[in-house]
């Protein structure tokens, strides 16, 4: 099978040598990414900037942006039989990038955000992909309800949710703890390795594989 994974997270320009971006160090991705290429899968790395090695048997797509990671993922989307998003994808960038370091000036600064486009969110529409979609959901509060939300929203076979407001699971932890959303039911694994928990996501997308494609 071919499977496609995002992960780490972006970075969003706010000029030459400054951005925004968040806390993902990219080990729940390259965990799956690993055990798909360990089990002789086709594996497509779509990832941000991180400080881990690049699994072996992987094909690599480095970006930086969000933008830059919609437009790696739009291409590479239709070829695949699995898709799972583990990035931390910045919801906004700043709305314009000056060819020049900005100087200090005033006190106080703004800056003007504009959306990102939401990769998850346009691979059954605007990419009108077909295969076993998984996302994940990073919450702080009412896990199951909002991840449910957006199993149904983006229309999602699965979604991975984690609650990111704990230090020892989610953003750059070794381990995590997660609820596995389906659309008709809820499983709650124990707290375990990234690593054995990205061998258990695959087994799930792989089975859901064979219920949306039984042939
Ligand atoms: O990288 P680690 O340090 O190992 O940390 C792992 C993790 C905490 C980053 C990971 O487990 C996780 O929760 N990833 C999702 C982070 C996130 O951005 O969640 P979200 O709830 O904001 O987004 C929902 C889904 O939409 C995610 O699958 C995300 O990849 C995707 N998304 C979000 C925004 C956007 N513009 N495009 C997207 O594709």
């Amino acid at each position: 099978m071919t499977i496609l994974i995002t992960a780490g997270p972006t970075r969003e320009a706010i000029d030459p040598v400054r951005f925004i971006s968040n806390k993902s160090s990219g080990k729940m991705g390259y965990a799956i990414a690993q055990s798909a290429a360990e089990q002789g899968h086709r594996v497509i790395l779509v990832s941000g900037p991180t400080d881990l090695d690049v699994p072996d048997r992987v094909d690599f797509i480095p970006v930086e942006s969000s933008v830059e990671m919609f437009a790696a993922v739009e291409h590479q989307i239709a070829k695949v039989d699995i898709a799972i998003f583990t990035a931390a994808v910045a919801d906004y960038r700043p709305a314009s990038v000056p060819d020049q370091k900005i100087k200090k000036s005033g006190e106080t600064m703004t800056l003007e955000l504009v959306r990102n486009p939401d990769i998850l969110g346009s691979a059954r529409n605007q990419f009108s992909y077909q295969g076993v979609l998984v996302g994940f959901a990073a919450e702080t509060e009412n896990l199951e309800k909002n991840a449910r939300e957006k199993l149904e929203r983006k229309g999602c076979d699965l979604i991975v949710a984690n609650d990111v407001s704990r230090k020892d699971i989610g953003f750059d932890a070794n381990d995590n703890e997660v609820l596995l959303v389906f659309p008709d039911h809820t499983d709650h694994p124990h707290k375990d390795s990234k690593q054995h928990l990205a061998h258990l996501i695959l087994e799930e997308a792989i089975t859901l594989t064979s219920v949306s494609n039984p042939n």
